[in-house]
């Protein structure tokens, strides 16, 4: 016999995320979808328009409803829709990395004086359960480090140029093709979305909440086959790696980089649109989770678990919030950096710096400098194109520039 749901879910938003929760609740039959709500009236769908309402506050009024899911790409629409919901003190789910990290002290806010609820995990590294083990599993330990590839459509383009010779154009393309992309890939392919998903992961994994505008963010965008090549060269691959930790006198770092790595690096193994995240905690030592971080059933899935949770009576508590404004570390970071001949080096103060590939065309150096000093000059590298990457502090300067003379001197 068929048990007819009882409960009745909302769905703003039916577009990648949207439809793959669709299909998960379909697989699943436990809840019933009220009505979903879409934007564009001309668009066709797979479901009858009988489906579909235009207008979100039909969704938003619906007292039958017991959960609200919204997953809208627009990031600013999205904020609007979360904050009527939580002031209304429904349970909100939500995949909106943007809107959740550079509005989360309002949102936590907003919860706690309307007793409303809002979960999130579809919003970082897909189907990863990440933000979930840090809050539940890992309330009460300390974490060091919590690092990892949070972008799978950033991640997808390097696996693509780094082992089939892709260009860049016909790598993003199939990113956006396979839905893995945001609707402005510019999100995925500067930074922005790691930024985002770093920035929540480091609420619940150290209680702290950064401002995404103070940390350093370079992404993908500017890479060549030259930078793909030197990575070979020297034995190792570039990943955009997105990281917080401690340093050494417990200041937290909070960066979003390209970074070189090698095999003994678990990230080197993260390919095509899977992300990867290294935890470091305080008793439990290392860990490592892999997980297809895009994709429709991936993120739907994400968003399933946080509703049949939320059903549950699950909430986010937030163990570790700190109430008072957390100073990031301002460490002296080692970076290789390329740019296109014609174009001019930036004045950077180096504590260090070993040019190595000056020609007519192209310039590359490594060197030593503080976060601050290059974010400084940020814009102006993303303006023409530069390449940015981290190495490793274990890696030496000069071990690298002389493998890479090498490798010329072979090849020349
Ligand atoms: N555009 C995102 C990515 C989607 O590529 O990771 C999942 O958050």
């Amino acid at each position: 016999m068929k048990i007819m749901p009882t409960n009745k879910i909302g769905i703003l938003g039916f577009g990648c995320v949207g439809q793959g929760l669709y299909d998960v609740l379909q697989d699943n039959q436990q809840l019933e979808v009220a009505r979903i709500c879409v934007r564009d009236k001309n668009k066709e769908r797979k479901l009858p328009a009988s489906a579909f309402t235009f207008d979100a506050q039909e969704l938003l009024q619906d007292e039958s409803l017991v959960i609200l899911t919204e997953l809208i790409s627009n990031p600013e629409e999205a904020l609007v829709l979360i904050r009527q919901a939580l002031e209304a003190g429904k349970t909100v789910v939500s995949a909106n990395k943007k809107a959740v990290a550079e509005n989360l002290p309002e949102l936590i806010a907003l919860q706690q004086k309307y007793g409303s609820r809002l979960l999130y995990e579809a919003a970082v590294c897909g189907s990863i359960p990440i933000l979930r083990t840090l809050e539940a599993y890992y309330a009460d330990e300390p974490m060091q480090e919590v690092s990892g590839i949070l972008n799978g459509s950033s991640n997808y383009i390097l696996t693509k140029l780094d082992t089939e010779g892709c260009s860049y154009e016909e790598a993003l393309r199939q990113a956006q093709e396979l839905g893995f992309a945001e609707a402005d890939p510019t999100l995925d392919v500067a930074g922005h979305d790691a930024l985002h998903k770093i920035c929540i992961i480091a609420a619940h994994a150290f209680g702290v909440l950064v401002d995404v505008k103070e940390v350093l963010r370079f992404g993908i965008a500017g890479i060549t086959a030259e930078d793909i090549d030197l990575a070979h060269k020297l034995g190792a691959r570039i990943k955009l790696v997105a990281s917080a930790k401690y340093n050494v006198v417990q200041q937290l770092e909070v960066q979003v980089l390209p970074t070189f790595v090698w095999p003994d690096n678990e990230l080197y193994y993260v390919q095509h649109e899977f992300n990867g995240v290294v935890l470091e905690a305080k008793y439990a030592g290392s860990q490592f989770l892999k997980g297809r971080g895009a994709g429709s059933h991936p993120t739907g899935s994400a968003v399933w678990a946080d509703v049949t949770a939320a059903l549950k009576g699950y909430k986010y508590t937030y163990p570790k919030l700190k109430p008072v404004k957390t100073q990031l570390a301002d460490d002296t970071i080692q970076i290789y950096l390329r740019l296109d001949g014609e174009k001019c080096i930036p004045n950077l103060r180096w504590q260090e710096v070993v040019s190595f590939g000056v020609s007519l065309n192209k310039v590359q150096l490594v060197g030593k400098i503080k976060r601050s000093e290059l974010m400084q000059h940020q814009a102006y590298l993303e303006g023409c194109d530069g390449f940015v990457a981290t190495l490793p502090s274990g890696v030496s300067l000069n071990a690298f520039v002389q493998k890479a003379i090498q490798h010329e001197q072979v090849t020349a």
